[in-house]
């Protein structure tokens, strides 16, 4: 039996993706196979298609770090055939085959039910990125400054995937003092509609000089993009206000000094969602069944691109302005069983 996958070879130092046919090999013990309904395009992804990326260190690979859909066979007792499940992260697409196929044989241990308020299209809507939106904002929620629904709060890289649920959740929290920054600010009424109260530039709130410390804006920081406007950003926190780190889309280097720390009472939160224990995601995921799911009208906004178009996209996603998330369509239906009627 052969099944369709997106593999990655290393060609000449460059990696290249190919949409085949590959095998179906036979299922390990422990193992569960899922056939995939829907996979996302996280910012990790299209980084695997980079030369010296550093993502994926063993060609060739199937990439993909999140996907949802059916267990059509299981070596694991805790999972049924028929049963609705997902995974993200724990270097899925990265150290093991991913999403990026028609179906993903994957130790049970890293797969979660589905709740039965989720959909496996909402799963996919949340992925990686949700899942590390809601933990940095689990860091901070019982801190003093977040428990005043009017504490100015500031996100950057808001119109990918992180900073889009960083923006929905805090907003269906009830805090309406959110200042959001793009380098597409002719994005202003989407994301107004979507609960920003102020679009900005990195210019407008980045300091030119730099200064160790600046007048306090910011009760927290959520940052998905770091290198200058993160060093930037850091004078600006109130006192004892809070840093959340997820990501680094603008750059590794991080210039600041410590007295934002030291007499501020600054705290700084580093988000890590691919390592994370099973009972933590779980949380994270009843929280979103909970509280943290938004209205419609507040949802980040969805793009859907099918196999076929994957590489391309892939090709073209951290250059290309978008705002909210990219999911992959494998399957929308459920495949028939055996025994079904
Ligand atoms: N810590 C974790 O566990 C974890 C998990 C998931 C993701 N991440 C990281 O979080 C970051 C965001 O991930 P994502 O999936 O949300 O990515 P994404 O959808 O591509 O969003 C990144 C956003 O950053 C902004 N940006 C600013 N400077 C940029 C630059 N030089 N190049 C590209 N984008 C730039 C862009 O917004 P504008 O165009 O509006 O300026 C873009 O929409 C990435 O660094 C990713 O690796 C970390």
């Amino acid at each position: 039996m052969q099944k369709k996958a997106l593999v990655i070879s290393l060609v000449d130092s460059q990696p290249v993706p190919e949409i085949t046919s590959v095998k179906i090999p036979d299922l390990q013990p422990g193992y569960v196979r899922v056939q995939v309904a829907y996979s996302d395009i996280n910012y990790k992804d299209a980084l695997t298609l980079k030369k010296d990326s550093g993502v994926i260190r063993q060609f060739p690979r199937v990439p993909g770090v999140d996907f949802s859909g059916w267990v059509i066979a299981s070596n694991d007792p805790r999972f049924q055939i028929r049963q609705q499940v997902f995974a993200t992260g724990w270097d899925i697409g990265v150290n093991i085959d991913g999403g990026y196929q028609e179906s993903v044989d994957l130790p049970g241990g890293f797969l979660q039910h589905l709740s039965e308020q989720r959909t496996l299209k909402e799963a996919m809507m949340i992925g990686t990125a949700g899942v590390t939106a809601a933990m940095g904002i689990t860091k901070v929620l019982a801190s003093t400054v977040m428990t005043d629904k009017e504490v100015p709060l500031l996100i950057t890289g808001v119109t990918g995937g992180v900073g889009g649920w960083q923006l929905a959740i805090l907003a269906q929290l009830g805090y309406h003092n959110i200042t959001v920054v793009t380098r597409q600010t002719a994005l202003t009424s989407q994301l107004t509609a979507l609960g920003a109260t102020r679009i900005v530039s990195p210019a407008e709130v980045g300091l030119d000089p730099l200064k160790p410390l600046a007048k306090q804006k910011f009760g927290v920081v959520f940052d998905n993009v770091g290198g200058d406007l993160l060093g930037q950003l850091i004078p600006q926190i109130y006192q004892d206000g809070h840093l959340v780190v997820s990501g680094n889309a603008g750059g590794i280097k991080l210039q600041t000094t410590v007295l934002p720390f030291i007499l501020r009472g600054v705290t700084l939160y580093g988000i890590d969602s691919v390592h994370c224990t099973i009972e933590d995601r779980e949380e994270i995921w009843q929280l979103f069944d909970n509280h943290f799911w938004p209205t419609a009208e507040k949802l980040p906004l969805i793009t859907e691109v099918g196999f076929n178009e994957l590489i391309p996209t892939l090709e073209s996603f951290p250059t290309t302005p978008h705002l909210g998330r990219t999911l992959v369509k494998f399957r929308t239906r459920r495949p028939k069983f055996r025994n079904d009627d």
